[in-house]
């Protein structure tokens, strides 16, 4: 694939909406880049649980703007094969990564180099030293990790609640919050301690009595708390006094508490993170990657909410 030999490409997409098994491997013509847009022969794309959770029915696609046939995954990497008239900035051969709503899971994907994830695509340049699983992963979890961090602005001498920390979004959210010199405590559960810990976090069990045992770790106090899977760790943060001010959440609506949206990211936050991950300062576990041809156990995995970092589809 990726020659201009090839004239068919493998796109993974929903005649039907609905769980993993509506997922079909199907071959179409080569897409073809227009004015504005280059073509990256994509190798790796990572899964998010937004994903599958787009794609759950067609009411909820509707309000992603996503109709059928429909796409799947929207993190990618891989290398520009073909640029469009107009296009500056990018030629073919170029390393970029990036998210494409809903379509990233294929051979090739057109991106608009002025659009941003939900229209048209983005595209950021590589690195030297990322590889491109690793730059699969980085678009939506690292700029929601970033979002949400902007809303509490952890710091040197804070001790920061990090519910869900173990998942996808909590490996950045943990690893930029202590290189912001804060101190880490991470919810998961008795299994994920080890994986925590390796990212610089202070494992807690979550679920029944989270607060206490947090109090037991952080006797001096929590000043911060992110809840990155739904609202337990916020109201444990708030049962130990944490302002609402100091507190976000992506994954629930909680009533006087600002929320944190990838959308919301600063637009350098994701070539920031890029930057770390060069620069040995930041990494990515990749959880599992499997091959496109198993695309549903992959997103049954993902689906299953249990793993440690990011699950990548090669390409
Ligand atoms: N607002 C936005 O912009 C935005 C963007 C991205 C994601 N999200 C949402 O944020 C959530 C997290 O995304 P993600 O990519 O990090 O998901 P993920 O990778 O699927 O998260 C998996 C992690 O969740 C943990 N977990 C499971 N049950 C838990 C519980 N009861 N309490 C605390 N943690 C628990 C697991 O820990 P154990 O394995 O230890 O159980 C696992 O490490 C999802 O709901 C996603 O839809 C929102």
């Amino acid at each position: 694939m990726g020659n201009s030999t090839v004239t068919t490409s493998r796109v993974v997409r929903f005649e039907s909406f609905g769980g993993p098994e509506e997922l079909q491997i199907c071959e179409v013509p080569v897409p073809q880049a227009g004015p504005g847009q280059i073509r990256v022969r994509v190798t790796a794309a990572g899964l998010n649980p937004m994903d599958w959770f787009m794609t759950s029915d067609a009411e909820t696609a509707a309000r992603f703007g996503l109709s059928l046939p429909c796409g799947f995954g929207t993190d990618y990497a891989g290398v520009v094969d073909q640029v469009g008239a107009g296009v500056s900035g990018f030629a073919a051969g170029d390393r970029v990564f990036g998210g494409a709503l809903s379509r990233a899971v294929a051979d090739h994907v057109l991106v608009d180099v002025a659009g941003t994830i939900a229209a048209g695509g983005e595209a950021h340049r590589t690195p030297d030293g990322v590889d491109d699983r690793t730059a699969a992963t980085l678009a939506i979890a690292g700029c929601t990790a970033a979002a949400a961090l902007a809303v509490v602005e952890p710091g040197p001498g804070d001790t920061v609640l990090i519910g869900g920390a173990g998942g996808g979004v909590g490996v950045f959210a943990v690893q930029l919050a202590r290189l912001a010199g804060a101190r880490v405590i991470g919810t998961g559960s008795a299994t994920s301690a080890g994986a925590l810990r390796a990212l610089g976090a202070e494992p807690v069990t979550y679920g029944d009595g989270l607060a206490g045992r947090v109090r037991a770790l952080a006797p001096g106090g929590v000043t911060a708390a992110v809840d990155l899977h739904g609202a337990d760790a916020a109201q444990a943060a708030r049962e130990l006094g944490v302002p609402d001010e100091r507190i976000t959440a992506i994954a629930a609506r909680i009533d006087g508490i600002r929320p944190a949206n990838g959308a919301d990211a600063a637009p350098q936050a994701v070539e920031e993170i890029a930057g770390l991950v060069a620069a040995g300062r930041l990494r990515v576990p990749i959880a599992a990657s499997f091959p496109v041809e198993q695309i549903r156990a992959a997103v049954e995995l993902q689906a299953g909410r249990h793993v440690h970092g990011k699950v990548v589809i090669d390409l």
